[in-house]
């Protein structure tokens, strides 16, 4: 866990205000449990929010959502990932609000630099900690100097 948030406290405030505010228009109509993610780049602030289908294992997790809007936006120095659990009960046994395994991956690929914050627990988690093998391809520079060799 990152000792130091990335953000300052306004932005970290403004994050999750916003990671708050877009878990309101999650489609859950199955789980009932609405997540929000905002995720801040250098340039912007992009939000996401759980997508549920009939086809259960067809939903989009708030990450990947929030994540794929700041590609989308060409903003890809990403410096927080925070999140809003709405539905989580305050506290439970077993209950890890944290993200799911594929969001983990997505992170990791995305934004390697960036602190992940819970606004329900008020923890911080680096992409390392929360993923410490994550599964990479060659790519860029790597792959340019393995085809040099
Ligand atoms: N969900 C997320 O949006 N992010 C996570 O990291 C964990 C799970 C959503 C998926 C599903 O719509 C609901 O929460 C219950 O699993």
């Amino acid at each position: 866990m990152p000792l130091t948030s990335p953000l300052t406290e306004p932005a970290l405030r403004e994050a999750c205000l916003a990671a708050r505010k877009v878990a309101r228009s999650a489609y859950a109509p199955y789980s009932k449990f609405r997540v929000g993610a905002a995720v801040v780049g250098k340039r912007g602030l992009y939000c996401g929010a759980n997508v549920e289908n009939a086809s259960y294992g067809l939903t989009l997790c708030a990450e990947r959502a929030a994540l794929s809007a700041a590609v989308a936006a060409g903003d890809r120095d990403i410096r927080a990932v925070v999140l809003a659990f709405l539905d989580a009960p305050r506290t439970g046994e077993g209950l890890e609000l944290v993200p799911c395994g594929a969001c983990r991956q997505w992170i990791a690929e995305l934004a390697p630099s960036a602190g992940i914050y819970i606004w329900n627990t008020r923890k911080w988690y680096t992409p390392e900690a929360l993923l410490p093998v994550a599964f990479s391809l060659p790519t860029g520079e790597r792959k340019r100097r393995r085809a040099a060799r």
